[in-house]
């Protein structure tokens, strides 16, 4: 099976040389990185070179390399499930024409809330200037989002790494896929399934409600000639249930849900024998989603340590806690 080579989300785009490469901490360009020589496997873009030369345009919305703010405002917000919420959002047209790309997130505060008070959320739909957000109060700064009335927030991004393994998704045609989606992890399951669709895979799912206590992707997938299997637990009925379906040659595989939930499909493809492609939703805790304050940091195979709101690698070489 062919792997993937871990590599930076940012590059080639605006948003790169970013404030790593400027402290010599670059994720991806071993001179940036204070060696003397060069192992970047040329990728298009030499960060040395855009570092040192290129002129970035500065404090321009269109041209800046540092994420800006958006005053935004919320069209609608409707209950999807227990205190979940599915949010349109309308915001800066630029902004969002950058977020129509699978793993697309931003974070969200109130107008009136500090900055700390910042939470990440995968972006579902992008249409026009508007954007569609699923939002679970699940922690602090959640809760105290969907306690707000207002409509008014302020939007950061826009950032990119929210799937592990993307480039599968990007790149599959006429494809057989096998997806698995519990709780909110429907969330980030739903751009996946458009791109999918768009390029023409079959799809067959397994979804369970979660603690979000429905399935709310179910219309959709039927609407699009998804196979669904709707479970009320992976655990009790949806394994047995990908245990067949995983053995029927699928090319790729997509977990949408918790860690608990694509390590479990690993060890059910390792018992099995299956070895394809695993598409995985990033759930690493984020705060300030530029590389520097480490609370997305994992330790990977090789004993090294990747800042996961940057780097695209392979769910299945992160070291388990
Ligand atoms: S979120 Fe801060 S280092 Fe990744």
């Amino acid at each position: 099976m062919k792997s993937l080579i871990a590599r930076c989300s940012d590059i080639n785009s605006q948003y790169c040389p970013c404030l790593l490469a400027e402290t010599n901490h670059c994720v991806f360009c071993t001179k940036l990185q204070g060696t003397n020589t060069c192992e970047c496997n040329w990728s298009g873009i030499c960060i040395m070179y855009e570092k040192h030369w290129k002129e970035k345009m500065k404090n321009n919305k269109t041209g800046s390399s540092v994420r800006l703010a958006y005053e935004s405002s919320v069209l609608s917000k409707t209950q999807v499930g227990a205190q979940t919420y599915l949010f349109e959002i309308l915001t800066d047209q630029v902004l969002a024409d950058k977020l129509n790309v699978i793993g697309s997130f931003v974070f969200l505060r109130r107008t009136n809330d500090i900055e700390s008070f910042y939470f990440p959320v995968g972006v579902v739909k992008v249409i026009d200037n508007k954007i569609s957000v699923i939002v679970e109060g699940i922690g602090a700064k959640s809760q105290r989002f969907l306690s707000n009335s207002d409509d008014d927030l302020i939007i950061k991004g826009p950032y990119f790494n929210g799937v592990l393994g993307k480039p599968w998704i990007d790149n599959i045609m006429d494809g057989k896929i096998l997806l698995v989606a519990g709780g909110i992890g429907q969330a980030p399951a739903l751009p996946i399934i458009k791109k999918l669709m768009e390029n023409k895979n079959t799809i067959t799912a397994i979804v369970a409600p979660g603690k979000v206590g429905n399935v709310f992707i179910g219309d959709l997938l039927e609407k699009n000639d998804v196979l669904l299997h709707t479970v009320t637990s992976l655990r009790k009925v949806g394994f047995p249930k990908l245990r067949e379906l995983i053995m029927e040659n699928n090319d790729v595989i997509v977990s949408a849900g918790p860690d608990g939930q694509h390590s479990a499909i690993i060890r059910l493809m390792n018992e099995i024998g299956v070895n394809i492609p695993m598409v995985a939703t990033n759930n690493a805790t984020m705060c300030c989603g530029e590389g520097i304050c480490g609370s997305c940091h994992k330790l990977i195979q090789d004993n090294k340590i990747v800042k996961m709101c940057k780097v695209q690698t392979e769910y299945k070489t992160i070291m388990q806690d």
